[in-house]
């Protein structure tokens, strides 16, 4: 009898980590969840569990190695290995840059990148280790491709997830080793995420201060979104088969990302103009 593929999920107990399990869990896979928040992952876990696979859960923080060292070790125990990880939870601030404290960069950081970094550190060799087909899922942002005003720590952030994992995938495909990665960049869509310091560790409590400006953006964004988690999770299970790399489930997204590259393009146009030869790469 064929073994059950597994996905592990990360942020599972809300938002878009819920919808991810839950996809997974429909495509008759088992499931290994953890998030900071026992009650809500809880929730998923019972949700999940519903639609009739195997669950198991435990609560611990990203940003803690040993509790990703433990998370992959409850799933090599139980399972013998994951399929597909999704490193999913993260955090968000908004403020203009000058504001956001050092507590800020460091919640944000912990989280948000060292979450990833954690997963990855703790589970690509144990899936290198079992030599079969594998996926790694790396939840960045449309904030991860392009930037916007108040948004500095996160998008800092989002980008280091973006660039960490192309570098993943050049280094996987480099070893020939047969695991996809993939990385989600979706635009706002209605979560928890504005909601994110409910999580907030009570020593890195020094937050740039609320601004209703800010506030107002998210809640017309998160609003305005054509697609909520649901369709953000299919839609990134669709891009695994497909072995797809970047996930981005806005239409919007794109003119941003090519507003950004424009300008990029731009200047360095600027300071090198094209030669005769055809390029300013033109060599002599
Ligand atoms: N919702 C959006 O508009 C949006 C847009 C782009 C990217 N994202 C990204 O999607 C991912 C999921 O966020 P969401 O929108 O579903 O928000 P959410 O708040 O609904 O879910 C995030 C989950 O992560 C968990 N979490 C927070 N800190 C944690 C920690 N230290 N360790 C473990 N779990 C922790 C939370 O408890 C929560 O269950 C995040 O990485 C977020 O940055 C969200």
């Amino acid at each position: 009898m064929s073994r059950l593929r597994v996905a592990a999920v990360t942020g599972a107990g809300s938002g878009i980590g819920r919808e991810l399990a839950l996809a997974c869990a429909r495509e008759g896979m088992a499931l290994a969840l953890t998030d900071i928040e026992a009650t809500a992952l809880a929730e998923t876990a019972a949700l999940a569990g519903a639609l009739g696979v195997p669950v198991i859960s435990q609560v611990g923080d990203v940003g803690r190695e040993q509790d990703v060292e433990a998370f992959a070790q409850a799933c090599e125990a139980e399972y013998g290995g994951v399929d597909w990880l999704f490193n999913n939870a993260g955090v968000a601030v908004l403020g203009p840059a000058w504001l956001a404290t050092a507590d800020d960069w460091q919640w944000l950081w912990h989280v948000n990148v060292m979450g990833v970094a954690h997963g990855v550190r703790c589970f690509v060799p144990r899936m290198l280790a079992r030599g079969t087909r594998a996926h790694v899922v790396n939840t960045a942002s449309a904030a991860g491709l392009a930037t916007l005003a108040g948004s500095g720590v996160y998008a800092a952030t989002k980008h280091a997830v973006v660039a960490f994992s192309e570098c993943l995938a050049h280094d996987l495909l480099q070893a020939g080793a047969p695991i996809g990665v993939s990385v989600l960049c979706p635009s706002l869509l209605p979560t928890g995420i504005h909601q994110s310091g409910r999580n907030r560790p009570a020593g890195l409590d020094r937050t740039v201060p609320p601004a209703a400006a800010y506030e107002e953006r998210v809640r017309v964004g998160m609003a305005a979104s054509p697609i909520g988690a649901a369709e953000v999770a299919a839609l990134t299970l669709e891009a695994i088969h497909q072995q797809r790399f970047y996930v981005i489930p806005h239409a919007h997204t794109g003119a941003s990302v090519e507003r950004r590259m424009h300008r990029i393009l731009d200047d360095f146009r600027a300071q090198h103009p094209p030669t005769a030869e055809g390029g300013p790469t033109a060599q002599p």
